[in-house]
């Protein structure tokens, strides 16, 4: 299995440990053919995605996976997202989700088989398990786009995708904003990558996402803002569009470059 988490580069020391951590604390990794995956979804609609998402590092998650620790404190996303609000969203929420997941997993076929697995057959399974998976995986991709490093903005070969497909970051900005912003209840926003190797703005209702079969806007996501009120309300209450505003100056940057490139790999 090639190791796309690996690549060194300045800023993915925080990533590198943040799977060393994972390994050290028992996660299964459970390493599966890419090969065997290919072939048995192969008819399942999206035969591109389905032959990239296994070279993704995080495919590899899987049922009893544990909570990752966060890779900053509580109060490094501070003033844009408060201390108390992060403690509820990663201890209480976050770690729902997985308790949740791991729980429903045991009593179907999915304790056998890769998260990403999962999410691409997600229509055969009970949507109590679809939402905390969903849950358990969103959460821990939010966790790393986000960093206390501020004034980060797009570079590189995500910078050029970024104008290629919108314009430019400030109309990519504005148009992921106005998923967040109008999404219609709880949900998340996206920018992930399609089978053709471009950008897309989605947004997915309650913890959906667009690794999902069921989901319409497909792809590999490398941006997520959640905006459940859980990720907000103490802090912004009802005034979700400033929530919106201010996730921009705490994006992980190199983050999101990171997975970006990561993604364009496994769809070669
Ligand atoms: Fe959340």
């Amino acid at each position: 299995m090639k190791n796309l988490i690996s690549s060194p580069s300045a800023g993915q020391n925080s990533r590198r440990d943040f799977f060393k951590k994972a390994s050290l604390s028992g996660i299964a990794l459970f390493v599966t053919s890419k090969f065997s995956f290919a072939a048995r979804s192969a008819s399942a609609g999206n035969p591109t995605l389905n032959q990239a998402v296994p070279k993704l590092a995080e495919y590899h998650l899987t049922a009893q996976s544990k909570q990752l620790p966060l890779p900053y404190a509580y109060n490094d996303l501070e003033p844009y997202v408060d201390a108390r609000t992060m403690e509820i969203h990663y201890s209480k929420h976050h770690a729902a989700y997985t308790k949740n997941m791991n729980e429903a997993s045991a009593t179907t076929d999915y304790i056998t088989k890769p998260l990403f697995q999962l999410f691409s057959e997600i229509e055969k399974y009970p949507v109590f398990l679809k939402n905390n998976a969903g849950g358990f995986y969103n959460h821990l991709l939010f966790w790393t786009i986000m960093s206390h490093s501020t004034g980060q903005e797009p570079e590189g070969n995500l910078l050029s995708a970024i104008n290629d497909s919108f314009g430019s970051v400030a109309k990519f900005k504005e148009g992921f904003s106005n998923a967040g912003k109008k999404q219609f209840g709880s949900g998340w926003a996206w920018l992930s990558v399609n089978e053709q190797g471009k950008l897309v703005i989605s947004s997915t209702q309650n913890q959906d996402n667009p690794l999902m079969s069921t989901t319409e806007v497909k792809g590999i996501p490398v941006l997520a803002m959640d905006v459940w009120e859980h990720a907000y309300y103490l802090q912004y209450q009802n005034r979700r569009p400033d929530y919106v505003d201010s996730f921009w100056k705490i994006v992980n940057w190199k983050e999101v470059s990171r997975r970006y490139d990561e993604a364009l790999s496994a769809l070669k």
